[in-house]
């Protein structure tokens, strides 16, 4: 088992948990995920993305972007079409789960494999991955992955050879990892998932947005693909499941959890029904940083802030939070707990 396997030793749990989409993660994370999907699958079909799509998943695990995928407005009305699905993870625990969910579903397959030597499973119009599957890799290694990922895409695609890549990494500067901001790479514990069992630290890397913009236009252009469009978005900058464990930014409140008992009263087993809002204020000294990364947080936490002062109830006081964050989404530096490239690639 490789160190990123050992990680996932005991995710299963994690994965089926009923705790797992709490009220963040289903009224936040995933309209989150189906906004930026939605806006990147208009613009790919503005290069000539094909309405009938054959999906890769990168880093499936239980399948859960396929899910997300699914319920993507695009899909749902029609727009869009699931023509063909792989999934690929070498992880066999989760794949297995994920296999008895799409048991029924003759369109989607699961095949063991490593990402970062893809198998020739295309060619494919969309390639998904969520749940920051890339940062197992070392810095060297996302772009040759990449760079293959792109040629399997493209390979024997019908004309006009279109592809959206989206490529879900953790962010460099993540307020809920400050302690680690002068690192690319170090060992991450997933310490929220919700186990009984060990769970180790397994070697992440981070990425800030310019960084990872070049490493997917060097990519594309070892796969002979050009980057047509980019569109890069922070997500979670202030629900990031590590705000729950504190683990990597001292003095960080538990936000996530915060916010969650804002909006479902006593859903949080420690917290009081009784939120007083002061308790969220966002009031960190920062360590150095590019200016615009200080000045992109300096205007959230003050946005932020400024929401806790509002007289609203509780439920709305959670709303209030997650439209100033969708706010910040767009700057695609790195800020949040992860971020996500939308690369559409045109066959050069
Ligand atoms: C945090 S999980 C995310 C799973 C799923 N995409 C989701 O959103 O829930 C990251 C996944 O990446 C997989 N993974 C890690 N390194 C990998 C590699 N080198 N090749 C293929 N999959 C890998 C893990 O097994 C795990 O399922």
């Amino acid at each position: 088992m490789s160190e990123s396997h050992d990680a996932y030793a005991t995710a299963g749990q994690h994965y089926t948990s009923s705790t797992r989409r709490d009220w963040v993660k289903r009224a936040w994370e995933e309209p989150a995920f189906h906004r930026h999907l939605e806006a990147a699958l208009a613009r790919a079909a503005a290069h000539g993305l094909r309405a009938d799509l054959d999906v890769l998943d990168i880093g499936c695990g239980t399948g859960v972007a396929l899910d997300l995928l699914l319920a993507t407005p695009s899909l749902a009305a029609g727009r869009f079409r699931l023509a063909r699905a792989t999934g690929l993870d070498l992880d066999e625990g989760l794949l297995a789960i994920a296999r008895s969910r799409y048991a029924d579903d003759a369109r989607v397959a699961f095949v063991n494999g490593d990402l970062s030597a893809a198998p020739d499973t295309g060619p494919h119009d969309l390639v998904l991955s969520s749940g920051v599957p890339f940062s197992h890799l070392t810095p060297d290694r996302l772009e040759p992955a990449l760079a293959r990922i792109a040629q399997v895409a493209l390979t024997g695609a019908q004309d006009p050879g279109v592809a959206l890549l989206i490529v879900d990494v953790l962010g460099r500067y993540s307020l809920e990892w400050t302690s680690r901001w002068d690192r690319v790479r170090w060992d991450y514990r997933m310490s929220f998932f919700a186990t009984d069992g060990v769970i180790p630290a397994t070697p992440m890397t981070t990425w800030d947005g310019a960084e990872l913009a070049a490493t997917i236009g060097r990519a594309a252009a070892t796969a002979g693909a050009e980057v047509a469009d980019l569109m890069m978005v922070d997500r979670s900058l202030a629900v990031g499941r590590h705000t729950m464990t504190g683990e990597y930014t001292p003095g960080l409140p538990r936000l996530r959890d915060l916010v969650d008992a804002l909006a479902e009263p006593g859903s949080v087993s420690e917290l009081s029904v009784d939120v007083d809002p002061a308790l969220l204020r966002i009031d960190l000294t920062l360590p150095e940083a590019p200016d615009e990364v200080l000045a992109q947080h300096a205007a959230f936490a003050s946005a932020w802030n400024a929401a806790l002062t509002e007289p609203l109830a509780p439920a709305a006081l959670a709303e209030r939070l997650r439209s100033v964050e969708s706010e910040f989404e767009g700057a695609g530096l790195g800020l949040g707990h992860s971020l996500t490239a939308f690369a559409v690639l045109t066959a050069a």
